[in-house]
This record gives C-alpha cells, structure tokens and sequence, in this order.
C-alpha cells in the first residue's frame, strides 16, 4: 500500500499476545525479528494528517494495556472531544486515531466481543474511517467503514483487508467492497460482514487487473513503466467503443438516457491534480463537438453556483483512483440536490463508482507511481469518447470532423508509441537542462491543460520550481522570470493556435531562454531542441504529453529523486 502514503510503516502481529512493529520510514525498514510465528495482523503505510511522520504517530497504535491494536485510515473530527473523556489513559501520539485504541479499551471492559466493541466505538466517532483491529487472544481481524475505502480479499489461504484491491492481487482476485456503517470479521477461515448488527451479504466481485499488472515488470520505476503502458491502455480505453472509423462510439456501459444527453445546458467536471487537467482539456471537446457549455472546477472549490437548473446539469467527476476524497464531497453536494452525477474513473468498485448514477471506467490497469502518467491520457480519450456521444444525442455531431476524431482516436497508441521509442533523446535533453533554475510550459486551447501537466510532473517528482501557463498570458506577468537560466517548453500542435504561440516564444527567446518545441510539421525551426509530433488532428497535444512525462521523468532521475514517491504526496487523497 506504499504509494498511498509512505511517512511511516508498521505492523501489529496477534496470538494470545500483541507485537507492533512500527517506525518512520519505509516497510523495508521495519525491523521484524525473524522469530515472528504469528500469522493473523494488521499493516499501515501512513501519510500525516494529525501529527508529524514520527514513530509514535505511526500505525498501528495501541491501548494502555496493550492490548489492542489498530490501524485507520480517514480523520476521526471529533477526536478532541473524545480524548477528553480519557483523562485516566496515557496518550503516546499526537494522532487522530490513537482515540480508538483507547476507546476500544474501554469497551473491551465491558464485552469480550471485540466486534461488539469496535461497534460501540465506531457509534462513538465523527468523521471517515477504514479501520482495521486486532486484539490479544481474540482470532481474527475487525474492519469497520465509513466515508474511507475498504476491500475484503477472499483467499484459498487466508482473507485479507485492504483499503484498495491493487495489494490483494498477489494473493487473491475475488473482493467484497464494504459499505459504510459495515463492520466485517475477517479469520483465515472465513469473513463475516454485519450491518446495523445484523449479518450482511456483500456481492463478490473478480479483479479482472492481472496479478504482475501491479509489478514493475523491469522497469527502474512504476512511473517510467506506466508511461510505456500508454498504448497498451488506450487500447483498452478504445476497445470495442470505437469498433470503425465510420461508426459511432458505442459507450454501452453509460446508462444515461438520450433524453436526458439532449435536455442538458450544462457539463460541471469536478475532479483535482492530473484529472483536473483532463477535464480542462475534455471541456474544450465537449464544447467544440457537443456544443453544449461545459465548466470545470477544482473539486476542492466546488459549490453548485447560480442560475443552474439541477434538472438540466450533468455534473461528471474523475477521478483515477475513485476515492478522492475532494472529489466524491464535490458529487455528494451535487447529488444532495438532485444533480445527476457520472463517475469517469480507473478504478471498479471505487466509491466514486458506486455513489454516482454512472460510472465510465477508463481501463488504465493499476496505477502504482504517486505521478498520474497513463491514466491523464485514458481519461481523456474516454472524455472524448463521452463528447463524440454527446454530440451524437444532441444531433450536433459534425459527421467529417466526428470521423476524424474516431480516426484520431485509433492512431493514438500508435503515436505514443513512436514517442516511447525517442525515450533516449528525451533524456539526452533532459540531462541537458536539468540544471535549469525553473522550466515554463507554455500552450494554447488544448496546449494550456498539457502545459499544466507538464509543470504539474515535473515539480511533483524532481521538486524543481515549474509552472505552466497559456502562452497568452506570459506576457502579463510570468515573463518577468524568464531568463537565459528558465527553459521554456512549447506546445506547438494542432489545437493549440500555434502560430499564436510562435509569437510567445519569440518574446522568451529575446529574453534569452532555451526553448524546447514540441511541434507537429511547420511549426519547427529556429528552436534550440525540437521533438516532432505527427498528425492527429485535436490528440496532438496529448501526443505532446508523453514528451513532457518522460523529461519530466529524466529531470528527476539524473537528479536521483524518489521518483515513485515524490515527499509529502500520496496517490490517492482520501481526507479533505
Ligand atoms: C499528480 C497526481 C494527483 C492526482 C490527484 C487526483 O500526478 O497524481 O494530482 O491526479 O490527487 O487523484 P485522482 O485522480 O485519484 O482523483
């Protein structure tokens, strides 16, 4: 579970008695004794909300008596309050979740059930949690959610709990999600779930995701083999939508009505980060093929806003991993007031999935690098998938340039590929420019989100001042940190005005800054380092991207940065 947090590490191991290994740092750090013969446990990778990456405040935490150990994920909102209530206990951690511990304490005075009393607890708390308990002499795992991922994995050998299905791989591909307010028991030989006390089936569902899917296959990291897994994934994305170039797109697992596709006045994308990016990129087609005002917002930021009719609103949320937990409060908020929501996401099964009318799925496979690479590019090609039908329903489909698109759409992998192949290139140039004191990106339309990302990549994993803007607004303030230390990359394709942008490159090159193009054909020429990107059409700044992943990728390499995971960021976000 490393990549979604990774601050510190730890076990809590039972039999008749409790052993808890735990430190700051990675699990290859945690020291076990090799002695160890337990074999019922619970784990934690921890990314700080409450408290700073120490080894007290790393999971599992425990009760006085040491007893009792638990591992959370979420934020318990009125641990405060409840610690107050325990004046007798002795805290060890400045953490949100130690509370439970001592709470379950308590409760164990009462009942020998530990389900019984991390039911009496859970009733006690506000705010999200996924926990995971254990106790001395009690066989067995408590799990208990609420407003936090949790999967139970189904093993011919065991059974496991996991806040996402990417670690169960290596053991099993059949899952149960829980839902909230369920409280599972999980033994070697069997999982019981119960709901409001009483005991509940939870469908089980198999990970279609390969096992080695989530292995880094030879690569020197999950990021750079995700970014080589392009064209494999947009495969995926297109496979049987897009089945002719004269066809229409067949997105059958969208169950929205026509009726409905055709009523609306307006498309909200709410999402954060790399799908930010996406949906600004996917705003452009939704309005340029579909005609229909599209708006995008940081999730974070979102409010309904004025003048819109929820009858007529579609608000759509993507998100990769589906458990953003920005991201489902901006849906939550739409849906209390009866605002139809669809969720584009990677993950099946994912909350997002489940709370949301509909669910797209974008068929990325794991994403393991903390840096978002293939699933920016599958969620877009889904959008534009999703703008193609949109346009269909509303008979605003322009039949040549719907045709084009489809074709766009199949030459993708293909040119993805054809970057991939220059990855040698690419590093020679990042080697080069590594040293700069700031990179700028700069693009138009459809160049501006790509340059976002590109900044977005670079700063995240070689923690170098990037920043990306639409090439317009150079000129009205960043220019003034342009100089002969500060490479600017351009985006000069299609979608993107590049004639327009020739004129700001021209302004950063008199200020004597290296310019590196990402160009499709006649726009080269009289830059200092140029990659070629063939043609297709409105993809081509997505095409521009995969050059921007890999020197963003060979940046933080040469300078030896813990590429997988960036400091201070985690995968999936799941606290607000
Ligand atoms: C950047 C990155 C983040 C995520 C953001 C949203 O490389 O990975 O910016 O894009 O945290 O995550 P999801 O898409 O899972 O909602």
């Amino acid at each position: 579970m490393e990549y979604r947090g990774y601050d510190s590490a730890g076990i809590g191991l039972v039999d008749d008695g409790l052993s808890v290994f735990k430190q700051v740092g990675l699990v290859s750090g945690l020291d076990i004794p090799e002695s160890t013969t337990q074999t019922c446990g619970i784990g934690h990778t921890r990314w700080s909300t409450h408290g700073k990456p120490t080894d007290a405040n790393a999971h599992p935490h425990t009760d006085c008596s040491g007893r009792v150990a638990v591992v959370h994920n979420g934020i318990i909102g009125n641990y405060d309050e409840l610690r107050t209530t325990l004046s007798d206990h002795e805290f060890t951690s400045e953490t949100d979740t130690e509370v439970v511990a001592h709470l379950l304490e308590v409760e164990l005075e009462r009942t020998d059930d530990l389900r019984e009393a991390v039911s009496a607890v859970v009733a006690q708390i506000e705010g999200s949690y996924a926990l995971g308990v254990v106790a001395a002499g009690y066989d067995g795992i408590i799990a208990a959610r609420r407003n936090s991922p949790l999967v139970v994995g189904h093993g011919s050998d065991g059974n496991f709990i996991a806040s996402d299905v990417t670690p169960l791989l290596a053991h099993t591909r059949s899952v149960s999600y829980l839902e909230d307010g369920d409280i599972a028991q999980v033994t070697r030989e069997g999982v019981t779930i119960w709901q409001d006390g009483k005991p509940i089936d939870r469908e089980r569902h198999t990970i279609e995701w390969s096992p080695d899917a989530a292995e880094k296959g030879g690569y020197d990291h999950y990021m750079l083999k995700e970014i080589h897994e392009q064209p494999t994934a947009l495969r995926q994305a297109i496979a049987g939508r897009i089945n002719g170039i004269e066809e229409g797109v067949d997105l059958s697992d969208l169950s929205l009505s026509e009726e409905f596709l055709a009523s609306i006045d307006e498309i909200q994308f709410v999402a954060c980060g790399t799908s930010y990016h996406a949906c600004l990129y996917a705003k452009q087609l939704i309005e340029e093929f579909a005609d229909v005002r599209a708006t995008v917002e940081f999730a974070s930021e979102y409010s309904i806003g004025s003048g819109r009719d929820p009858e007529r609103t579609l608000v759509v949320g993507v998100s990769q991993s589906g458990e953003t937990a920005d991201t489902l409060r901006a849906l939550r908020m739409a849906h209390r007031v009866g605002i139809r929501t669809l969720g584009v996401t990677n993950t099946v099964g994912s909350t997002m999935a489940r709370e949301c009318d509909d669910a797209l799925y974008i068929r990325a496979g794991p994403e393991i690098g903390v840096a978002a690479t293939k699933t920016f590019a599958s969620q877009i090609i889904v959008l534009a998938m999703f703008a193609l039908t949109v346009a269909e329903t509303r008979g605003e489909l322009d039949v040549t340039a719907g045709r084009e698109l489809r074709r766009n759409l199949q030459g993708l992998p293909g040119a993805v590929q054809g970057v991939l192949n220059q990855n040698e290139d690419i590093k020679a140039v990042a080697e080069a420019y590594a040293d700069g004191e700031a990179f700028f990106f700069i693009g138009r339309r459809l160049g501006g989100p790509v340059s976002l990302e590109g900044a977005l990549k670079l700063k995240e994993i070689s923690y170098d001042h990037a920043e990306g803007f639409p090439a317009g607004e150079l000129k009205h303030g960043p220019l003034a940190l342009v100089t002969e230390e500060t490479p600017v990359l351009a985006i000069l394709t299609d979608g993107t005005r590049p004639e327009e942008t020739q004129n700001n490159v021209k302004e950063v090159q008199a200020r004597g800054a290296p310019v590196i193009a990402i160009a499709a054909d006649g726009y080269r020429g009289g830059h200092d380092v140029e990659f070629e990107v063939p043609d297709l059409g409105l993809l081509e700044p997505l095409v521009a991207n995969v050059y921007l992943q890999l020197f963003a990728y060979h940046v933080a390499n040469s300078k030896g940065r813990a590429i997988d995971k960036p400091r201070n960021l985690a995968k999936s976000v799941t606290v607000e």
